[in-house]
């Protein structure tokens, strides 16, 4: 059982969430017996947990253990005889405040998706406008297969906050993300919700009081007033950052380069042409942020004299000189102060996670999002992307399959909340 500490539960909880309605549902995999710790840390925040399990859930935890701890009849079928309450998925899912499932097998995700309501937990959750919080947990397989991310990113869209699954050793012997959250992780994200406020569907507002900073587009290097040595980025990816970090609640300020893509509504963007004008730019706003994303392309060569005339053509060859330009990033990082989270994009072509995870070590970031240039939909200039998210403590990366610049940004985005909720945890 953990301790408060681990619960990310101070002795203040109690007081702050005395009498909060939590509904907690069980599903049926190896996992079901770590809800008991999700029900007790959320008991000693000071909730009042009711309990619903599906059949199969019943095979792994009895509902006798459940009913012993939360003190009330734990609800399986609504239509059998010894439940008090006939139409308990109605009175149930309407009287709480926050909707709780720990953990979440894919079936119970394919349903909850896709509105299949076949059993009293799938019900609770379409007849409940309560906030929900869902913690994943399965075989890597049944993860990473796309119907499970599609389910999932419906999931998300729908506002259901996401407790990412950890990635170690599984209950069927192999070895990779699936394994259910550790349970303060899944009790601190449920009452952030419930601190939030959080009522009825939309956006979950976990980023609410971050200031993020991005950058993104290609910067343009100028040789003379009229060419200039650039590359084909978008800033469709860093944009999809932004509108995600603000749909989740953050203050957000965009540092663009040259861009394609439209910059979406709600965000400050500062323009910047050149690597030199996007890191002043950057060095100028970053002491106001919490959280640095840099996706943009920044060249890493410039011209090391802008020729002031244009240059005229001639038989003979031209060479350039060329010279680095100040890596942000790296600045960034090395200038931070505590609490900044810092967070890189690693385009690559070959030993894609292990270059990426040599750029995190290098650049000392939180997180590196590495994406393979080489697959079909990932990279420049698309509207989709193929991204694999390293973060400092989670290094067996999770590849996730071809999504929109969109939902990557959320995935992005969620480890950022997860890893900001792991910093106040600790
Ligand atoms: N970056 C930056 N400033 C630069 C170059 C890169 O802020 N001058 C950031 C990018 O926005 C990205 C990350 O650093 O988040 C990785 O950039 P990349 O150019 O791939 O990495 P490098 O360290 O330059 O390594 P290489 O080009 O050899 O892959």
């Amino acid at each position: 059982m953990p301790d408060e500490q681990s619960n990310g539960v101070g002795a203040a909880g109690g007081a702050e969430f005395a009498g909060r309605r939590v509904a907690l549902g069980v599903s049926g995999g190896i996992a079901a017996y770590k809800a008991v710790e999700v029900l007790r840390g959320l008991q000693r925040a000071g909730c009042e947990v009711r309990v619903g399990m599906t059949k199969r859930a019943c095979e792994f935890v009895t509902p006798l253990t459940f009913r012993a701890l939360s003190g009330s009849h734990v609800v399986v079928d609504d239509y059998a005889p010894e439940n008090p309450d006939p139409i308990a998925h109605i009175t149930f899912s309407q009287s709480v405040e926050l909707f709780v499932v720990a953990p979440a097998t894919a079936n119970v995700i394919a349903k909850f998706a896709n509105g299949v309501a076949d059993d009293f937990l799938t019900s609770t959750y379409l007849a409940s406008n309560a906030p929900v919080v869902v913690a994943p947990a399965m075989n890597t397989t049944m993860l990473l297969h796309p119907a499970t991310q599609r389910n999932l990113a419906l999931l998300r869209a729908d506002g259901v906050r996401v407790v990412e699954p950890d990635a170690g050793e599984m209950a069927c012997g192999t070895i990779g993300p699936g394994r259910l959250s550790d349970p303060g992780l899944i009790v601190a994200a449920a009452l952030e919700v419930l601190r939030a406020g959080g009522r009825g569907r939309g956006p979950v507002q976990d980023l609410a009081g971050e200031r993020v900073l991005v950058t993104t587009g290609a910067t343009r290097e100028e040789i003379d007033p009229v060419r200039f040595i650039s590359n084909h980025s978008s800033g469709r990816m860093g944009f999809a950052v932004a509108e995600a970090a603000r749909s989740r609640g953050a203050e957000v300020l965009v540092v663009a380069g040259s861009t394609t893509a439209p910059p979406p509504a709600g965000v400050r963007v500062v323009r910047a042409v050149s690597a030199g004008e996007m890191r002043d730019a950057v060095m100028r706003e970053v002491g106001g942020a919490t959280v640095f994303v840099a996706a943009a392309a920044v060249a890493d060569y410039r011209p090391a004299a802008r020729a002031g005339g244009k240059i005229k053509k001639s038989d003979a060859a031209l060479s350039l000189t060329l010279e680095p330009t100040p890596d942000i990033l790296a600045e960034v990082s090395a200038a931070r102060r505590d609490g900044l989270l810092v967070v890189g994009f690693a385009a690559e072509t070959e030993r894609v996670v292990e270059n990426a995870l040599e750029k995190m070590r290098r650049k000392n970031l939180d997180a590196i999002v590495a994406n393979d240039l080489t697959q079909d939909g990932a990279g420049f200039d698309t509207e989709t992307n193929v991204v694999t998210v390293i973060t400092r403590d989670r290094q067996t990366p999770a590849a996730l399959p071809l999504m929109s610049k969109l939902d990557a940004a959320h995935r992005v985005l969620d480890e950022v909340a997860r890893l900001r909720r792991l910093s106040k945890t600790v």
